[in-house]
Formats: C-alpha cells, structure tokens, sequence
C-alpha cells in the first residue's frame, strides 16, 4: 500500500498515546467499530510495541502503525512488532533512508517548504505536517500546496473536531490526525463507548 492510500482508508487517524498494554485491544476495536481502521500508536511509552503486536494480531479491520519514529532502531522494532505504517515528527536522510528500506508506507514529517523538498528529491510524495496549528493551521498549507500541488500532507498537532474540516476541505490534503479521539481520562476509565462515539463523529467529517 501507498501512504497516500492509507491516507484515503480515513478521514481522520487516531494518534494514541498507550500507556497500559491491556487498553491497546479494546481501543482500537471502538476505533475501528466507530469508523476509523488507521491507528498510529505512538512509540513514547514502554507498552507502545506489545501494543501494536496486540493491535495486529487482535483487532480485524485495524491498520496500525507507528508514530514518533525517530531512529533507525524505532523503524526495526516498528516494523518487527508488525506496524503496517511509519510517521515521524521531522526527517532527515538517515531515517528516510531506513524508512524506505522498511518496505513500509510512511509519512515524515515536515513543517516547511524545503524540508518537503528534500523529501521530494527522493520520490516522497506523502508526508506528515507537524505541528499544524503552531506552525500556521490550514492556511499555511494551502500556501504550500500552490507551489508543491504534488504532494499530499497529513497534518496533526494541535487539531480537534472542530477545526479539522478546514483542513479536510483543501485538495492537499489525505487525512489529518489527533490525540483528541482517545481522551487521557476516557482510556484510564476503559471508557471505549466514548472512544466509538469520538471516532464515529470523526468518520462522519469525509
Ligand atoms: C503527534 O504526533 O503528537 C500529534 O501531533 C498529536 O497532536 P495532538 O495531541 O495535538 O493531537
């Protein structure tokens, strides 16, 4: 799979942040039930890899991938622990390099127009934009996309609900992603019933 059609499986992709092992199935099962089968499980916390392995083996209709790559040693465990995706914060050519030699599709990260091109030097079409809000919203990246209509973004970082239509609705974009569909409080208090309903509304927005 491309990362643009992995971008096109959803309108919105959960950035989840697991801290408990035991949370990572039934997580991702009121994700995919609320509408949303493309999940990025963060590699900032120790349950993070156990996670994705669960999530993969456990969850039918998930794709789940990993986020805050930022080695080549992320990109092996990602990859070993079965992600079916890559994104990292930033990019340089050493971890483009290892992302690519993975074999997987993956969204590096960017946040101007000369990052985006070193990326494009390289045939990468596809990239996360972070952080979106801080670095100037939906208007900055349709700036971006007059110049470079060739490549797609998935911008996350600082996107709710509320704001993500804005960017929805500019033709460069594939998807974007948050943290808001898997509030800290509703995972502690396992309450996956919100998590279905905050995805469910998420889906609706394409
Ligand atoms: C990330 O990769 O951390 C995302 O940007 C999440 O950002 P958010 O918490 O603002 O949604």
């Amino acid at each position: 799979m491309r990362a643009e059609e992995l971008m096109a499986l959803g309108a919105v992709v959960p950035v989840v942040v697991l801290h408990d092992v035991e949370n990572a199935v039934p997580l991702a099962k009121a994700l995919v039930a609320g509408g949303l089968p493309v999940i990025e499980v963060t590699l900032r916390t120790e349950a993070a890899l156990e996670s994705i392995r669960r999530i993969a083996a456990e969850v039918p209709g998930a794709v789940v991938g990993a986020g805050t790559i930022v080695s080549d040693q992320n990109v092996k465990d990602a990859a070993a622990a079965g992600s079916k995706f890559l994104v990292s914060p930033g990019c340089t050519d050493r971890l483009r390099g290892a992302m690519t030699d993975s074999g997987l599709p993956f969204l590096p990260g960017v946040a101007t127009a000369s990052e985006a091109l070193a990326l494009l030097e390289h045939g990468v079409t596809a990239m996360k934009f972070f952080p979106a809000k801080a670095a100037g919203g939906a208007p900055y990246i349709r700036s971006l996309g007059g110049p470079l209509p060739q490549i797609t973004f998935c911008p996350t970082g600082g996107i709710t609900l509320e704001t993500a239509p804005d960017y929805l609705a500019l033709p460069n974009i594939g998807c974007v992603g948050g943290t808001w569909l898997t509030p800290d409080d509703a995972v502690k208090a396992g309450d996956w019933s919100r998590v279905e309903k905050l995805a469910a509304a998420a889906a609706a927005l394409r």
